[in-house]
């Protein structure tokens, strides 16, 4: 939903390509493991990615399965989305060829695109907390379209599906992260193209922080997202740091 006078950087394909950058970093490689270990992917399985960006969940999924999926369906609000999938179709081992799909879609509005039970678990690496929505007429920034995105997710996963999924801590400390990332700068190989990758994700950290304080994007407690994920009929909810300590890492299962 686009708010009159509020820029929203996401969709944009220079916000997209900066985030690519961040798969170099160790913090994100730890993420990336820790949802990896507990999405624990396996053969014949279709996969929903929230949010998946260039596809490194995705990627991730597939390589993990050892290319067992039947399907990882990748969505994202940023068009330039789609070029980074067809790039990861041609390094993937094996080939996903049209198993690794893309789909242009604001999560915002819901998944009105997925029917009912239309994947067997779900994952989102970093993405959810930017659903927003907008009450024109309170004139403020709700968590109505994370907490209805909560639901959505449960209503397309079949009964004892899981959803995985990372989502930063309250007021997160971007620069603990650059901090950690600092060593594989040094020696790197382009060293000055990966410190401009760094210094443009904390540009886009800096936004972020400021729309999570006025309540527009959601930097929740662990306890805040578990509450909404059980409001939302999710069960066995558990979670972990990650991320140099700035994103929970989430697992819980569709009862069905
Ligand atoms: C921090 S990036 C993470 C990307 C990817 N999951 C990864 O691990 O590299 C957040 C992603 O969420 C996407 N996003 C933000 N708001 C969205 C929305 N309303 N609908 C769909 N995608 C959205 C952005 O375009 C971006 O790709």
């Amino acid at each position: 939903m686009a708010v009159p006078g509020v820029v929203n950087y996401w969709p944009s394909t220079r916000c997209a390509k900066a985030f690519w950058g961040q798969h170099d970093l160790p913090p994100y490689r730890d993420l990336l493991t820790d949802t990896l270990d507990w999405a624990a992917p396996a053969a014949g399985e279709h996969w929903l990615d929230l949010g998946c960006g260039g596809g490194r969940v995705a990627g991730g999924l597939w390589e993990r399965s050892g290319g067992a999926l039947a399907a990882v369906t990748g969505v994202d609000c940023a068009a330039a989305n789609a070029a980074a999938f067809a790039r990861l179709r041609a390094t993937l081992t094996p080939p996903p060829g049209d198993r690794l799909r893309f789909r242009c879609h604001d999560f915002s509005t819901g998944l009105d695109p997925f029917p009912t039970a239309a994947f067997d678990h779900a994952v989102s690496g970093l993405s959810i907390s930017y659903a927003e929505h907008y009450d024109a007429a309170a004139g403020r920034w709700t968590t109505a379209a994370y907490d209805r995105l909560l639901a959505e997710v449960r209503r397309v996963v079949r009964p004892g599906g899981r959803f995985v999924f990372s989502v930063n801590v309250p007021d997160p400390a971007w620069a603990a992260v650059a901090w950690r990332s600092v060593p594989t700068l040094v020696g790197a190989d382009r060293p000055v193209q990966r410190l401009k990758g760094a210094w443009r994700m904390m540009r886009y950290g800096r936004w972020l922080s400021a729309e999570a304080r006025r309540g527009r994007f959601h930097y929740l407690p662990a306890a805040t997202v578990a509450d909404k994920l059980r409001a939302a009929g999710w069960a066995g909810v558990e979670y972990r740091l990650s991320y140099a300590r700035q994103a929970f890492v989430f697992r819980t299962t569709n009862p069905g």
